[in-house]
This record gives C-alpha cells, sequence and structure tokens, in this order.
C-alpha cells in the first residue's frame, strides 16, 4: 500500500517533471493532476438506459490509468432527450442505483479521481424521432425537423436537468457538467442560429442555463460545471465574441468550471468535415486552443482546453494559459496513456483521429478504439 503510494505520488513526479501532472483545484473540488478525461458516450447502458457491467470496466480502466477527472458520456435527463439507444439515462430514480454502484467502483479503483456526470438533452440531435428543439429550424446534415418547445417544455426541460443533477449527486458523483456543445439542446439555445424565439430565451439565449444552475443551486451544493460551443462553425451561429458574453455570465452565476468546444452536427454540412473531433493531422493539435485562451482572458473560473490534445509538450504548453486540458480519443486508444506519460514511458498518444470509434457508437457498437482490433486482429 505504502510501496504503491510512493510510485503514485513521489517516483512518477519526479520522474515527468511536468506540469501536467501536478494537483489542482477548482473552488469546490480537488485534482490530483490537470488531466480530464472528456465526456465521451459509451453505447454500452441497456435499452432503458441501465448501467452495465462493461460500462463499470471501462470507468475503472480509466480511473486506473491515471487521469485525474473522468467525465461520463452524455447521459439524458428526459426519455425525449435520448440521442441513441445505448445511452445512459439519469431521467428516473431507478437510475439511481446503477449510477451508485458505477461511482464506488471507480472510487475504489482511485478514491481521489474526480468523477463527474455529464447530463444532456439531444434536442434536434436525436436519432430517435419526435426531437424538440428552440426554433423548428431543419437540421442540413441529418435532414431532422424539431418541433418548436413551447414555455411548458422548457421549463418541463429545465426540471429534468435540476433532477438529473440531484439524482447525480446521489449517486455519488463529485459534479455534473452541462452539455451545452455540439448542437445537443443546451448548445441549440445559445446559438443565434437554431434558437430564433422572441421569448425571454430568445431574447437571452443563455437563460435555460442560467435557470437550470439556479435550481440546482437552491437543492443541492453539486459543482455545476459547463462544456461549451464557442463557435458553431455554421453561418449564423454562435462566434467567440459572443461565446465570451455567454462564459462571463455563467462565471458571475458561479459555473465550476467551463470547457471549450465547438461545431454540431450540422458543421458537417458546411464544412465537409467533422469539427468536434477533427482530424489532428490536417488541424494540429489543440485545433480549439485560441477560443480557449479567449475565455480564460474573460472569466475566473478555470477552464479546459479539448480537441485534438495528443502530446505532452502541446499539453504542457496550453497549461500556460489555461487550467486543465482534457482527451476524448486517446484515451478510447489507450486509458493507460496518463500513467505511461507520468512514467517517461510515453510522451504521444498514437490515436490517429480515424474516428472509427465515432462510427461504432452511431451504430450501437461498444466504445473501443476499432483501429486497434483492427491493428490486433
Ligand atoms: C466516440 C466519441 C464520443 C463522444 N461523446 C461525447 C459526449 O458524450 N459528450 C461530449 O461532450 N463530447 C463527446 N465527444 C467529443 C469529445 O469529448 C471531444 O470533445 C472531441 O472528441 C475532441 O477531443 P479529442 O480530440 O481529445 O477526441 C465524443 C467524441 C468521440 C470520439
Amino acid at each position: 500500500m505504502l510501496y504503491e503510494f510512493l510510485w503514485k505520488n513521489t517516483y512518477l513526479y519526479s520522474h515527468s517533471k511536468s506540469m501536467l501532472f501536478t494537483p489542482a483545484e477548482t473552488e469546490n473540488l480537488k485534482m490530483k493532476n490537470r488531466l480530464v478525461r472528456s465526456a465521451t458516450a459509451e453505447s454500452m447502458a441497456t435499452k432503458e438506459g441501465f448501467v452495465t457491467p462493461e460500462l463499470i470496466e471501462l470507468y475503472k480502466k480509466l480511473a486506473e490509468g491515471g487521469v485525474g477527472t473522468i467525465v461520463t458520456g452524455y447521459m439524458y435527463v428526459s426519455e425525449d432527450g435520448r440521442s441513441s439507444y445505448k445511452m445512459t439515462g439519469i431521467s428516473r430514480d431507478e437510475h439511481i442505483e446503477g449510477l451508485s454502484r458505477l461511482v464506488s467502483e471507480v472510487k475504489d479503483v482511485d478514491r481521489d479521481v474526480v468523477f463527474v456526470a455529464q447530463i444532456a438533452h439531444a434536442g434536434r440531435q436525436t436519432l430517435l424521432g419526435n426531437a424538440i428543439a428552440p426554433s423548428a429550424v431543419k437540421d442540413l446534415f441529418t435532414g431532422i425537423e424539431p418541433k418548436e418547445m413551447t414555455g411548458d417544455d422548457i421549463e418541463r426541460v429545465i426540471d429534468d436537468f435540476i433532477n438529473a443533477a440531484i439524482r447525480a449527486e446521489k449517486a455519488g458523483f463529485d459534479a455534473v457538467q452541462l452539455h451545452a456543445a455540439h448542437g445537443y439542446l443546451l448548445s441549440e439555445f445559445i446559438s443565434p442560429y437554431t434558437n430564433r424565439r422572441k421569448d425571454e430565451y430568445g431574447q437571452e439565449r443563455a437563460k435555460i442555463l442560467l435557470d437550470i444552475f439556479e435550481g440546482i443551486r437552491e437543492r443541492s451544493k453539486i459543482p455545476v460545471m459547463i462544456k461549451m460551443n464557442a463557435c458553431d462553425f455554421i453561418p449564423g451561429g454562435l462566434e467567440i465574441d459572443e461565446a465570451v458574453r455567454i462564459a462571463k455570465l455563467l462565471d458571475d452565476a458561479g459555473f465550476e468550471a467551463i470547457e471549450v468546444s465547438g461545431g454540431m452536427y450540422e458543421s458537417i454540412y458546411h464544412n465537409r468535415y467533422n469539427v468536434v473531433s477533427q482530424k489532428v493531422s490536417k488541424s494540429g493539435e489543440a485545433y480549439f486552443k485560441e477560443y480557449a485562451f479567449r475565455i480564460k482572458d474573460a472569466v475566473s473560473m478555470p477552464v479546459i482546453a479539448v480537441g485534438g490534445i495528443k502530446s505532452l509538450e502541446v499539453a504542457e504548453s496550453l497549461l500556460e494559459k489555461v487550467d486543465f486540458v482534457s482527451m476524448s480519443r486517446p484515451l478510447i486508444r489507450d486509458p493507460y496513456l496518463p500513467l505511461k506519460m507520468m512514467k517517461g514511458e510515453v510522451d504521444k498518444s498514437d490515436c490517429k483521429s480515424c474516428n472509427l470509434c465515432l462510427a461504432a457508437i452511431f451504430e450501437n457498437k461498444p466504445l473501443d478504439c476499432y483501429a486497434k482490433r483492427k491493428e490486433d486482429s
């Protein structure tokens, strides 16, 4: 036990001499290092959204692998917020038991890992029918035509997010992260392209985020993070100046941290490439870094950079400006990458950003590095 502690905390740190693997804090949380596993849909729940043994195994490996903070894949806050069949649910009290098991097994592996539940509503980006959105704007990529939400729909969705956060707290998660990126419902609300409402939720497009935050605060102390688009990459969509304005509102409200991303499904239609999960050989590492820097300059809450970060060198250079760096695909490829980096065995992920992982989850197959599967077979 003592050996394990020294090995993990002393030998590895002194060996790597890196900023990435030094402790950090947000207002209410202590992280053992500055590396975050960015939310990554697992496509591993039952069709009713319950936790399965393979989902638990995935997270135990991530915890073993040394990452400081783990954000779950998006979990639906209501039935109509499901994006796909095997998405994990946090929409009913019955989901709490499985989620508690997930948290306790992960904490048994590493009680210091910060475990965050990402809570989401699909909005018009559902593959299951009956899409709702702030305005009835057709998605030019999927062809989906959502129904415009009524005032009652909005109130109900706000309650669903609040109730989901309370369930996350009951299950033992350390924090929740609102998913306001990538064109899902909350991202649709903050975007001028998808939110053309004339009511108060259109006049202040961030109002829904502030209402959810306040509603959670009235009932719980659970820290609330956000993953937010800084740019939609769609003509008439959210742009960085407006994202900075919204980030300041969230900062004033008391959000715990902000992860800065970009793109929607529809962005593919306009740009002809996947903007969210780009090919790093083309875009370069840390392809959203300038957005993260802009937001960092404007807010006091910690900022998490995400998007194509693969190497220790780039992660370290980002940490001169932002507080945390986040990875998704490199940790699908190898959940033990952080430990290997700490030990000095590896200084860069060998993920090729082929996105076979993404294609698989859209076909309801379980999350994995399918490139690695091919290489190994
Ligand atoms: C298979 C897969 C599933 C993803 N699922 C989510 C998700 O549930 N929630 C989310 O916010 N982002 C999700 N993302 C986006 C990633 O979190 C991340 O923002 C993006 O892939 C860029 O980071 P990376 O270059 O480290 O992969 C997903 C990405 C992939 C590849």
